[in-house]
């Protein structure tokens, strides 16, 4: 567990590292199209995403660093302009592959404290006595700590029969009739001025590329020029081979590199299952940019798995996502998609507007009118409580930018906080589909309760001989429904997680498995016929983030096992969250 949580880190901070200094960042668009180098970039070359020769962009051509007077002060400065915490050790005469532009900096000398590091001293542009075989690298600190890196294997199988047979096809290279020239270019120019390439060419067969058309491996056609990103060049082989097997082990820093290379060519298995990974990494980005990028990745590869892995991650943790840096750079596409959803976690709609409101003031005049109201369009207003309801037009930031709009929600919100549902849906404007009249997932009072085992007397007692745990138990009284109508009419409610058998044999329950969280009311609602509950739990992993909700069936939800859960938690450290959300049906 250890290991694969370093390795998230290490992942994060590979997509962290291409951010620049904006918060905003796309690492795959980044890899697949080299975005133009600016004068005075430094990256890492030939190693891995923390490790390499050290090279500079100068005049439109990449170049090196010469040895003398390199140390640790000059790291720092490489390190930090590359977002990286800092420099872990100096690496000189490690070769790190050809390196055959300009030498551009010697004799450099830096304070340690420099952002560039062209605002170190050194002689001059290109000024140099020194080889090639002078030039630096550095492996910088990907955390503050000394971490080991390892990069667990995920070996997807998509296989039918012939697997092997078919792998020992393509690597013996027999019969082959199809040419894939795999280029990258290494950011300088040639002589002639045309981009300087590196590839190699692999031997394939038409007969098992024809699979998928945007190979083009048709009649006619005997090979292929593929442009790829120098990093995913060394996975290429791994993904033709899959075609042939449809076996492939993933890796974290592969899983990028074929997703890209799925997507490019429509190999949608191994698309998704490569996307699937990546919800695994979700949660280690507290900052939300990871959750950010991936969502408009998948949006513009039509990868709707990993989209919807990215959005309801982001979804259920929307109050952390409004405090994070990602808040105020998050799309208007993105931002009007989370609006739409059901299972928003939110203290209440009132905070929801709030957050939007504040979203639009921050982003200035850049959005349109239109927008806008789009999006405040999608704010739940019957939901907000009638006293809240009152005093908008005093307490709301964009009440008078759109005071048509905020009057005519108000007036239907208040509507449906007087009248039964049955009334209102003679009037054509209260449509039974529309969201608009059911909740979100509501966390403040007094739609919800949290239980922590641990805090909640779940320790083992001593009563005489016989020990027991006492269920973590927790009573809650909602009114029947959100609507003002209902105020008055209130619902009991006992919630509790069971944490072994003995406890629950002793209520004379059965408990499948364990744990089992159970909210239950005995009060009779049958006089509420229109209105169903359609509860909730919500596990928070550590306090930190919501990793899992479930529904209730029969009053009780099983949490067994992390093979349950849609986001990873280390050591199934959960906080129980119980939400109770009456619909009009
Ligand atoms: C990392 O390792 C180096 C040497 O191996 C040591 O000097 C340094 O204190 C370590 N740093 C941390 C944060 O453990
Ligand atoms: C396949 O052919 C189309 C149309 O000629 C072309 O646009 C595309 O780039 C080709 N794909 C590859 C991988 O060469
Ligand atoms: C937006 O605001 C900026 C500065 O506040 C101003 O310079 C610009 O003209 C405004 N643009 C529009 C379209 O109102
Ligand atoms: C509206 O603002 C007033 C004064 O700032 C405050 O007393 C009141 O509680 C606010 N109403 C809501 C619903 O936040
Ligand atoms: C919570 O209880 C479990 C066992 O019931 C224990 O393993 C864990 O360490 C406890 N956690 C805390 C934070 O006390
Ligand atoms: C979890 O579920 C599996 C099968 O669904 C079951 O075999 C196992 O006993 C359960 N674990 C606990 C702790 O109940
Ligand atoms: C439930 O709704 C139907 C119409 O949808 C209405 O005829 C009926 O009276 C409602 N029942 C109650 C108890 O409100
Ligand atoms: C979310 O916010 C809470 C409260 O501010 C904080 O304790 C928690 O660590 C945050 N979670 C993440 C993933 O940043």
């Amino acid at each position: 567990m250890l290991a694969q949580r370093n390795l998230f880190t290490l992942w994060l901070l590979l997509l962290l590292h291409v951010s620049g200094s904006v918060m905003r960042f796309n690492l795959f668009k980044q890899s697949e199209r080299n975005p133009v180098p600016q004068e005075g970039d430094v990256r890492l070359f030939g190693g891995s995403v923390f490790e390499g020769r050290v090279e500079i962009y100068h005049e439109g051509y990449w170049g090196t660093v010469c040895d003398d007077g390199w140390g640790m002060a000059e790291a720092q400065v490489v390190c930090r302009q590359l977002h990286f915490p800092g420099a872990k050790s100096v690496v000189i005469g490690k070769n790190y592959g050809k390196a055959s532009g300009p030498i551009w900096l010697d004799d450099l000398t830096c304070k340690g404290t420099e952002n560039h590091l062209f605002t170190c001293a050194f002689t001059s542009w290109g000024t140099t006595d020194c080889s090639h075989k002078e030039d630096v690298g550095v492996i910088c600190a990907t955390t503050g700590t000394n971490m080991t890196i390892s990069d667990s294997t995920h070996s997807l199988d998509h296989s039918i029969s012939l697997s092997d047979e078919l792998g020992q096809i393509f690597d013996s290279g027999n019969g082959c009739d199809f040419l894939i020239l795999i280029q990258s270019a290494t950011g300088n120019r040639e002589e002639d001025g045309t981009p300087e390439m590196v590839g190699t060419t692999i031997c394939t067969h038409k007969i098992i590329l024809s699979q998928f058309p945007l190979f083009n491996a048709s009649e006619g056609i005997t090979s292929i020029t593929v442009p790829i990103s120098q990093s995913c060049q060394p996975h290429f082989t791994s993904f033709i081979r899959y075609i042939y097997t449809r076996k492939v082990d993933v890796t974290f820093s592969s899983a990028q590199c074929l997703h890209w290379m799925a997507y490019t060519f429509g190999v949608k298995q191994l698309m998704e299952d490569t996307g699937r990974l990546f919800s695994k990494i979700l949660p280690e980005d507290p900052l939300f940019n990871t959750q950010v990028s991936l969502y408009e990745y998948a949006e513009e590869t039509g990868d709707l798995v990993l989209q919807e892995n990215c959005i309801q991650y982001l979804a259920w943790n929307y109050e952390n996502l409004t405090m994070s840096p990602a808040w105020t750079h998050l799309s208007v596409n993105l931002l009007g998609s989370l609006l739409t959803r059901s299972d928003l976690v939110v203290p209440d709609e009132y905070f929801l507007l709030q957050t939007v409101e504040s979203w639009i003031t921050e982003k200035g005049n850049t959005t349109s009118l239109e927008t806008q109201l789009d999006l405040l369009n999608r704010i739940r207003f019957p939901m907000i409580p009638a006293e809240t309801l009152y005093d908008l037009e005093y307490n709301s930031s964009l009440y008078s930018t759109h005071k048509n709009m905020y009057r005519e929600k108000i007036l239907e919100a208040f509507q449906f906080n007087v009248l039964l549902f049955s009334n209102l849906i003679s009037n054509p404007k209260f449509n039974r589909e529309d969201d608009h009249f059911q909740p979100r997932f509501y966390t403040t009072k007094p739609w919800s309760t949290v239980i922590i085992p641990n805090q909640t007397s779940s320790h083992f007692q001593y009563g005489g001989h016989r020990g027991y745990y006492q269920t973590p138990t927790k009573s809650l009284s909602t009114p029947v429904h959100n609507s003002l109508i209902f105020n008055r009419n209130k619902v009991n409610w006992e919630a509790s997680v069971f944490k072994n058998q003995y406890e629950c044999s002793n209520r004379g329950m059965r408990c499948d498995s364990l744990p089992m969280a159970r909210l239950i009311t005995y009060n009779h609602l049958t006089d509420q016929s229109n209105i169903t509950f359609r509860n909730r739990l919500l596990l928070m992993c550590q306090g930190k983030y919501i990793c899992h909700v479930q529904d209730f069936k029969a009053n009780v939800a099983y949490v067994n096992g992390t093979q349950v859960l849609t986001y990873p938690c280390p050591d199934d450290q959960y906080t129980y969250r119980f939400v109770v959300r009456p619909e009009y049906v």
